[in-house]
């Protein structure tokens, strides 16, 4: 049975609206509910002062209706009186500017006040709950995703530190501190990345992004770790974009289950483009364990300064895509849209207009569709694209060689080629196991460990990289000798320079290729395509491949198709087997 549901925000509503909301969910064949995401305040109304009665009635509701629970701890929001009771809690931006109540996110994950009050808040969640017969799933905080810069993310960063260094001489040698008189003599004098003159330092930057993910992590870890003796399963929900920051692969080893929220920022079939890629980054990072669509919108996304609607079909074709890819459910944010507060004009799957509406009807005819669908089983793929989130973060800083490098763009150009085509792909950290893949690609791996150069020397499929691969150590170093130091053998070239690029230049195929170019020397690997003056731009040396420049999509499809990535897809029909049925989608 596939879990069906969203988000329900009962404490927004008078009594009478719950009544409502339970035949109607039971009209949509909801069966799985998101409660207290941000109910703190009504829960704690003043400190140590506690008010379950409105959830008692909640849950035992639900229960009466044959819906179960997924509880959230609240600690994605702490209320008014703990910001002022705490004001150290409060977050501080990197120019120092401390914020205030009045949002939500609005507390610093290193402060010990907002640790405690959160691990408090878990324990009585537990104590009332935890035999709860509605309860089925914990759904730890919302989207842990805040950064702060404040004297306690100092203290907890420079710990960290002393942990991934132990001396003082390894962090400089790392952070190459000899550069502009930044060498430390006294961990106490180290910082977060707060707002500098000019350029930051980069090992330090991308130190401060693995320890915000770990920070954030190890809140998330002593939350679970209160609930854990319920032998429900415990998640908490992830994002892929820049909105939560942290390392999926690392973290999706501490849930049971993978929860992601796709929201995608595009219209059309570039909605549908971005829905797989999030449902293909979860399977991979769920890497067998089961997974769940936790929230997507039943129609308007407030995205990016304007709003996209659904149109009408879209909310099936996107769960769908979702479920054929192996997603345990269809869930959404949220179940009834909000008369006032900050995300009223966001959708519901009972929009404002109630529930005689398209949306509403589209999301009780969603119900069905899931209902009937046989038990499915497991979703594999031959391809795999490497995503890292340390090569995003030491990609994403001032001072490189060019403007407009873009790692997530690398990454997505590469799953788009081959969505179009219908060639499901998985996704895969640098260092995993990849000898199951017949290809895999290698989009901009600008930083690379040791260890996951060792694991590319040693692949025996076809390897597509990308320019800027393998370029720097893990401490965003370059590694010198020629580019790209860590694949000069596994690619049999060595770049001596990077070239680039002011305008578009067309290649001796006939592809235009911008943005950027190398000086690509052979050494044992044949130019297959060459730049206007003569020298390799694409080059083969065995079954490992090299595009040294930016490609448009047609041209980067036509480099796949000659490694021998290929499908059959026609442009708009998205067929996804998943056993026992294939699931054909078609997108106008
Ligand atoms: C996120 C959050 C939800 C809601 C939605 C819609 O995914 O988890 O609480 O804010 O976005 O904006």
């Amino acid at each position: 049975m596939l879990w069906y549901g969203g988000d329900y925000n009962p404490e927004q509503w008078p009594e009478d609206v719950w009544t409502e909301d339970m035949a109607l969910m039971r009209a949509a064949r909801v069966n799985l509910v998101t409660v207290g995401v941000f109910s703190w305040a009504r829960l704690e109304p003043s400190e140590g002062v506690y008010a379950f009665d409105w959830l008692d009635k909640v849950m035992d509701l639900l229960d009466d209706n044959g819906i179960q629970v997924n509880l959230a701890t609240p600690t994605a929001s702490p209320p008014p009186w703990f910001s002022l009771a705490y004001p150290d809690a409060l977050p501080v931006t990197p120019d120092g500017v401390r914020l205030t109540h009045g949002s939500r996110d609005t507390y610093c994950v290193s402060a010990p006040a907002y640790r405690n009050k959160a691990r408090n808040i878990a324990i009585k969640l537990r104590e009332r709950y935890g035999e709860h017969p509605a309860l089925a799933m914990w759904h730890v905080h919302n989207e842990y995703g805040t950064s702060c810069f404040c004297d306690h993310v100092a203290a907890a960063f420079r710990a960290w530190l002393e942990v991934r260094y132990g001396t003082l001489d390894a962090l400089n040698e790392a952070w190459a501190t000899s550069f502009w008189s930044q060498h430390y003599s006294d961990w106490a004098q180290i910082m977060p990345p707060r707002a500098t003159q000019y350029l930051p330092n980069p090992g330090q930057r991308l130190d401060f992004r693995r320890f915000r993910s770990d920070e954030l992590m190890s809140a998330y870890i002593e939350q679970r770790d209160i609930l854990r003796d319920t032998g429900l399963p415990i998640t908490t929900n992830f994002v892929f974009g820049g909105w939560v920051p942290v390392d999926h692969w690392r973290w999706a080893r501490e849930v049971d289950l993978v929860a992601i929220d796709d929201y995608p920022s595009q219209a059309g079939r570039a909605a549908a483009e971005q829905s797989a890629f999030a449902a293909d980054l979860a399977r991979s990072w769920a890497g067998g364990k089961p997974w769940v669509l936790m929230e997507q919108a039943a129609g308007v996304i407030y995205t990016g300064g304007r709003m996209l609607s659904k149109e009408p079909g879209e909310i099936e074709r996107h769960s769908l895509q979702h479920v054929a890819r192996g997603s345990s459910g269809v869930m959404f944010f949220q179940w009834r849209a909000s008369r006032g507060g900050a995300e009223q004009w966001h959708s519901g799957m009972v929009p404002h207009a109630g529930a005689d509406s398209r949306i509403f009807r589209e999301v009780a005819e969603l119900g069905r569709t899931l209902e009937e669908l046989p038990e499915l089983g497991r979703v594999s793929a031959d391809v795999a694209i490497l995503w890292d989130y340390e090569a995003w973060w030491g990609l994403d800083q001032p001072g490189l060689p060019a403007e407009g490098l873009d790692y997530l763009e690398a990454v997505r150009q590469a799953h788009r080629v081959l969505w179009r085509q219908g060639v499901l792909t998985d996704f895969a950290h640098p260092s995993a196991d990849i000898s199951g893949y017949r290809v895999v690609i290698v989009p901009s791996l600008f930083v690379i460990s040791d260890a996951a150069a060792e694991n590319l020397r040693n692949y025996q499929g076809t390897l597509v990289v990308g320019y800027l691969s393998g370029v720097c150590d893990a401490h965003a170093r370059v590694r010198l000798g020629g580019y790209p130091g860590a694949l000069r053998d596994v690619l049999g070239i060595r770049v001596e320079e990077f070239r680039p690029l002011a305008e578009p230049v067309t290649l001796s195929n006939g592809a235009e290729a911008d943005l950027w170019s190398e000086v690509v020397e052979l050494h044992g690997a044949e130019a297959v395509v060459r730049y206007p003056d003569g020298s390799p731009a694409i080059t083969r040396f065995e079954n490992a491949w090299y595009v040294s420049t930016r490609l448009g999509d047609d041209a980067y499809a036509a480099v796949l198709a000659a490694a021998g990535i290929e499908g059959t897809g026609e442009p708009g029909v998205e067929q996804v087997r998943r056993d026992p049925m294939t699931f054909t989608i078609r997108h106008p």
